[in-house]
């Protein structure tokens, strides 16, 4: 049994969730990096792909005291586990989130990681390597489940894992802060990713929300059973 997967991203008005040179963007406003750690709260796991945690200089926590207080009220711990994911295991020993202590810190990647990189990662993470070329998903997440009890997980990007996710049929909910501004950009990414081949089929949410906040718009988003559309 897989956990739930809720997704949370922020959005340009013309649909980019990143500029073009895919560095840190930054655009939106300090309600919505509030509201980033109370979604965060809310779940057992953070999932964000390789590329993510990289260029967003990611610690995965959650900075609020009385956040973290709460969850422990309710029986849970501080901060919800970190999950990264890398088909290559390209997993860089410096990055941030290695840095702040917090939460464990889980690897799902494949044997297609150097042994010298594992011997060095093994100390401030758990590993977990597939033997294959692709992290497969359905093992993994409910690995998650079963071995680490994530019932429900955010992530939290990139394109390129969120596309993965909803090709695959996982995506249960997501949260969208619809920012009042324009990259523009045909090649820019999207929720989905660069701009490439269309999803094996389409997904269909219904929303369940919608709040302005600080200038922007707050969307929360939950799956529709199945209808087939071409
Ligand atoms: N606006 C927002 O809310 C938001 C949110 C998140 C990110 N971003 C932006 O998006 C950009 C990064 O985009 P991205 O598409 O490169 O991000 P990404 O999905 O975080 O990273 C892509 C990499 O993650 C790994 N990966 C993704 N899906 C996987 C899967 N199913 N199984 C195994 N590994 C998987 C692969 O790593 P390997 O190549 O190592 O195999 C892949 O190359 C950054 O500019 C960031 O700022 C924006």
């Amino acid at each position: 049994m897989r956990p739930k997967i809720h997704a949370h991203f922020a959005m340009t008005a013309d649909g980019k969730i990143s500029t073009k040179n895919l560095t840190p963007s930054q655009f939106t406003s300090p309600a919505d990096k509030a509201r980033l750690g109370e979604i965060r709260a809310r779940h057992d796991a953070i999932l964000a792909g390789r590329g993510t945690v990289s260029a967003d200089t990611m610690s995965m926590r959650i900075s609020s005291e009385k956040l973290r207080a709460d969850r422990v009220q309710r029986g849970l711990p501080p901060e919800p586990l970190r999950v990264v994911i890398s088909n290559a295991g390209k997993i860089d020993p410096l990055w941030k989130i290695f840095q702040h202590t917090g939460s464990p810190i889980v690897i799902l990647s494949t044997t297609r990681m150097p042994q010298k990189l594992r011997a060095t990662l093994a100390p401030l993470c758990e590993l977990h390597l597939y033997e294959s070329a692709f992290v497969p998903l359905p093992a993994a997440l409910s690995m998650l489940r079963a071995e680490y009890g994530v019932k429900s997980l955010v992530c939290e990007g990139g394109g390129a894992l969120l596309r993965s996710l909803a090709a695959a049929g996982f995506l249960d909910e997501f949260h969208l802060t619809l920012a009042p501004v324009l990259f523009g950009g045909a090649s820019a990414p999207t929720l989905t990713g660069l701009p490439g081949d269309f999803l094996p089929r389409p997904l269909e949410f219904r929303l369940v929300e919608i709040k302005p906040l600080g200038g922007e718009c707050l969307l929360h988003f939950k799956r529709k059973t199945s209808r087939r559309m071409n």
